[in-house]
């Protein structure tokens, strides 16, 4: 976290007082210079917290603080098993780019990725190299 925050990324926490709900950052999708427009994000809300509407502010909150350091494309990479994330990004304006069988492994048995992505400000937008 404390690299994140040293590169000027954000790392968001939800809170009631003192009780943490909930937080989500984002960092370099890969770490090449050619990548440096696109972040790879993850978003968690404590179990007894799920439903309320947390998970998407916190993404929406994500997207904004992406697009304000001048991000072209924010990436998810999620679990093809779980469905609270698939549809909060979904809802979320995210897009499924590529669906990997079998490249994880947890629990005895193998785990599809699927990552969706959306653009921050729109398709074909200008950078400099
Ligand atoms: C995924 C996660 C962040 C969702 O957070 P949340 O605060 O419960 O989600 P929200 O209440 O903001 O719901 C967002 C959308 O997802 C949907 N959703 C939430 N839980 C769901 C579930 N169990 N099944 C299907 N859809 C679900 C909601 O219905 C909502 O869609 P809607 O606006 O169409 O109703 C949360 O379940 C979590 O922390 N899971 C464990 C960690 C994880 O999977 N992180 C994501 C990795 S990228």
């Amino acid at each position: 976290m404390k690299a994140r925050l040293a590169l000027g990324y954000p790392v968001l926490v939800a809170a009631e007082g003192p009780v943490v709900l909930g937080y989500g950052t984002f960092g370099d999708f890969r770490a090449f210079p050619g990548y440096r427009y696109s972040v790879e994000h993850s978003v968690y809300i404590h179990v007894d917290h799920r439903g309320r509407g947390l998970g998407r502010v916190i993404v929406d909150e994500l997207v904004a603080a992406a697009n304000a350091l001048g991000k072209h494309v924010m990436i998810a990479g999620i679990d093809g098993g779980n469905p609270a994330s698939l549809r909060l990004h979904a809802q979320a304006g995210f897009v499924e780019v590529a669906r990997m069988p079998e490249v994880g492994r947890k629990f005895g048995r193998w785990l599809e990725l699927v990552f969706m992505q959306r653009v921050l400000d729109a398709p074909g937008a200008s950078r400099p190299d």
